[in-house]
């Protein structure tokens, strides 16, 4: 989800080419409703995994490995959480979260208010990273970024492919579910920065490896480095998650400046937006509604269809092919390369 190597990276493979109405393709079936903390545990020091049920006893959607869900807390901010326990417990879903002292504000609340027994909204499950079939994985986790490689490896163990896993942290007692991936003996390489420094990412990926695919979750200065080391890999060999959106492409000269005049083809209603407002804020003002999360171009919450009009995508999500296809766009900060765009909103 940032600038592309020579081989682009795939920051995730199900999309409008591939399964028709893309939001369907990454939203699945989606739970929306109060669920409750079942089990609160702390795994390493500042990261505590909540096991969520969804209030009403009902069974919670399925889900792939890669998934996350949507948090949606008192104070108005929503996070997004892997998925991160086992995929076939339809009765809980695990998240495990890490307090961010200089983030808005929502894992600090997590932290320090929410008990077990205590509720909370959750939506999803959404995937915009799913685990493809492959005969090799190579995975590297940096952090809290472990949490949607902990399936990811489990589906890998059980499908009896080869994999191995690199897996680094600031110090060991800041690494989550380290007990949990003992059990899996030598693939797995733990690497606390204190002890080792940085990952060494030229001996775990190697050379380009057609059979293999590489995923990566962790901080954005880990990713940039997997991309660059896997720069001369196949196309969609890699693919990552990130936390925070990337350096996207500033628009230049008038671009920027232009309002655009935006269609709801399906609420027969056409907007302009000015420089300055997202798409998104407008079709919100304009009453129209449509779920957005991070509004940063990262969580697919908001992608919609594109009828006509070419799209100036500025989103971390989209590969190059689904950016190529112009047919869905991640409107909370991506405008339109000409005046004019149709969406089916
Ligand atoms: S709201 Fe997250 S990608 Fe648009």
């Amino acid at each position: 989800m940032t600038s592309p190597p020579t081989a682009a990276p795939d920051t995730h493979t199900l999309g409008s080419a591939e399964a028709g109405t893309p939001s369907a393709a990454r939203r699945g079936t989606e739970f929306e409703g109060t669920a409750t903390v079942v089990a609160r545990q702390t795994v390493a020091d500042g990261v505590v995994s909540l096991e969520l049920a969804a209030s009403c006893g009902e069974p919670l959607p399925p889900w792939r490995p890669g998934a996350h869900i949507d948090v949606v807390l008192p104070t108005g901010v929503i996070r997004q959480y892997s998925l991160c326990g086992p995929v076939k417990d339809t009765a809980r879903w695990r998240v495990a979260v890490l307090r961010e002292p200089d983030g808005r504000g929502g894992s600090q609340w997590i932290h320090d208010h929410l008990v077990e027994g205590g509720e909370l909204r959750v939506r999803g499950p959404r995937n915009n990273f799913p685990l493809r079939p492959a005969a090799r994985y190579l995975f590297v986790g940096g952090g809290i970024g472990i949490t949607p490689l902990l399936p990811m490896i489990a589906e890998a163990e059980a499908a009896g492919a080869e994999w191995s896993l690199l897996y680094g942290g600031r110090t060991r007692a800041s690494m989550a579910f380290l007990p949990e991936l003992e059990g899996y003996g030598e693939r797995v390489t733990v690497r606390p920065q204190d002890q080792y420094g940085l990952l060494d990412l030229t001996g775990h990926l190697g050379d380009p490896d057609r059979s293999a695919l590489v995923y990566c979750c962790g901080p954005a200065g880990l990713i940039d480095a997997v991309e660059a080391h896997c720069a001369g890999w196949p196309t969609g060999a890699l693919n990552v998650e990130r936390f925070a959106a990337a350096d996207v492409r500033q628009p230049a000269g008038d671009e920027a400046e232009q309002p655009i005049e935006v269609e709801l083809r399906a609420s027969g209603t056409t907007l302009t937006v000015p420089p300055g407002l997202s798409v998104l804020k407008a079709v919100e003002q304009a009453g129209v509604p449509v779920l957005s999360s991070c509004e940063e171009g990262i969580c697919g919450s908001c992608e919609t269809s594109v009828l006509e009009g070419e799209v100036d995508h500025r989103d971390s999500l989209l590969t190059d092919d689904e950016r190529a296809a112009n047919d869905t766009m991640l409107i909370c900060v991506s405008r339109a390369r000409g005046r004019r765009l149709v969406l089916d909103l």
